[in-house]
């Protein structure tokens, strides 16, 4: 078992593989399917500012938290917890974020299913259409089928798992080194595409020009989800690749790079898809159907069309493919570390797990439209559960257990790669985030967004 775990570890060991590891991971469905329609149903701008917030002040902060722990521990979600509090229940917390590995795989790869299945209907011409009702019509056929996109998810399924199965993290990371510059470089292709058609004016107001009055706490609460979400904090995914991180990464300089990298991607999908949405006459509210329905016809308006969108699709699910890597190395190094199964069977039996669990999500639309959970479908409830709900609760309990459990001399001995690195200051505005700032705005949007606490 040992052997495994080295091996593992030699894969994060230049500057570069770390950071195109944990951006690998940041980026995914979460910047180009859902930023822009999470932006789109709360209202665009202000929603941004709100997010920006959110993602400054509580989803950094978490994300340093996380590699903290696990560079030090070199352990898995709950292992990192067990070896820093042998004797109180904080493994819980890893523990909750092996569950939310789960319950956003669900949901994560019935898009990313759609995703590779539009690869081929974009490049077989299916989605060949100026007419959006026609690329409208070819999303809903797909989600209310039983068979095709069940096909899709195990497919997806089948790919993650060889590749995690196989141990092929640096193969990975090789590939994604190259194709991530590639789905930037095609999303400034399609952004000039977009930007110059007429009427892309009002998709850029609704984009930047903030207002004010669309912000209630559920949008708030949305907005900080969101934050969880799109930088795989709150649930472990950090602590475990933390867990393979070199001692002499500079740990806060990665976690600020990797958000704004973050976050410009996500702003480039919004400006591929608002201004087409407002050209072509759609609502910005469309919900998950946004980017299915959107992208096709901005291509269809461009020479080349055909192949940029097929190259399109290719990039999403490369991207969405790196993300679903770290979701299943949660449960993975967790299995394998503790319990010490081997990691082809740890692989098999989480991607069985998932893909069971999964389907409920993926036939949300068809066999299971009118079955809910708390008034939700099984793919909303699953996003709704993990984004807004045990992703910051997850993170409270992170910042808690590093600001007053581990405390400020290891935090500064970590942050400061063993004093290496003077950042006394950072160290001490980090403690203060996550001792106070952290936990206690989390909590309160979460009890208002959720009408436990009224103001
Ligand atoms: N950050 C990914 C995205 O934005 O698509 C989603 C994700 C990956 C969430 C890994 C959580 C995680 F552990």
């Amino acid at each position: 078992m040992k052997k495994v775990l080295h091996q593992k570890r030699e894969g994060f060991s230049s500057s570069i593989g770390v950071i195109a590891a944990v951006l690998g991971s940041a980026v995914g469905l979460g910047n180009i399917w859902k930023f822009p329609y999470v932006t789109g149903a709360n209202g665009g701008a202000a929603f941004i500012l709100v997010y920006l917030l959110c993602l400054a002040l509580v989803g950094v902060p978490v994300m340093l938290s996380e590699h903290l722990i696990g560079r030090h521990t070199k352990a898995n979600a709950v292992g990192a917890f067990k070896v820093l509090q042998p004797r109180r229940p904080w493994y819980l917390v890893g523990g909750a974020g092996v569950l939310s590995a789960f319950l956003i795989m669900a949901f994560y790869t019935t898009v990313a299913g759609w995703v590779y299945a539009y690869i081929f209907k974009a490049a077989g011409g299916a989605l060949l259409s100026a007419k959006p009702e026609e690329t409208t019509l070819v999303f809903n056929t797909l989600v209310s089928g039983v068979g095709e996109p069940l096909f899709w998810q195990i497919f997806v399924l089948l790919v993650i798992g060889t590749i995690i199965m196989a141990g092929v993290t640096k193969g990975i990371e090789r590939v994604t080194k190259v194709l991530m510059p590639l789905l930037f470089i095609l999303l400034v292709i399609i952004d000039i595409r977009s930007l110059t058609l007429p009427g892309a004016g009002e998709g850029l107001s609704f984009l930047f020009k903030p207002d004010f009055s669309k912000i209630t706490i559920g949008v708030i609460l949305a907005a900080l989800g969101l934050a969880f979400f799109k930088l795989s904090v709150g649930m472990g995914a950090m602590i475990t690749y933390g867990s393979y991180v070199n001692k002499s990464e500079n740990l806060p300089k990665m976690a600020i790079k990797v958000a704004l990298a973050d976050t410009l991607v996500s702003l480039m999908a919004g400006i591929a898809i608002f201004p087409a949405v407002f050209a072509f006459g759609f609502k910005p509210n469309a919900g998950p159907s946004l980017l299915f329905i959107t992208i096709p016809t901005v291509f269809n308006s461009m020479p080349f069309g055909r192949v940029f969108m097929s190259l399109f699709f290719v990039l999403t699910a490369i991207a969405a493919t790196g993300a679903m890597l770290s979701l299943l190395e949660v449960p993975v190094a967790y299995l394998t570390e503790q319990y010490q199964w081997t990691r082809r069977k740890a692989t098999m039996v989480t991607i069985l797990g998932i893909g069971l669990l999964g389907s409920t999500a993926t036939l949300s639309n068809s066999l299971f439209a009118k079955v809910t959970v708390f008034g939700k479908t099984f793919f909303d409830f699953y996003d709704f559960s993990t984004s807004n709900i045990l992703l910051p609760v997850g993170g409270i309990f992170i910042a808690l257990f590093v600001g007053w459990q581990w405390g400020y001399v290891n935090v500064k001995r970590e942050m400061s790669n063993e004093g290496q690195l003077t950042n006394d200051r950072l160290v001490r505005i980090f403690m203060f985030l996550v001792e106070y700032i952290v936990p206690f705005a989390i909590a309160l949007v979460l009890l208002a967004g959720l009408n436990i606490i009224h103001f």
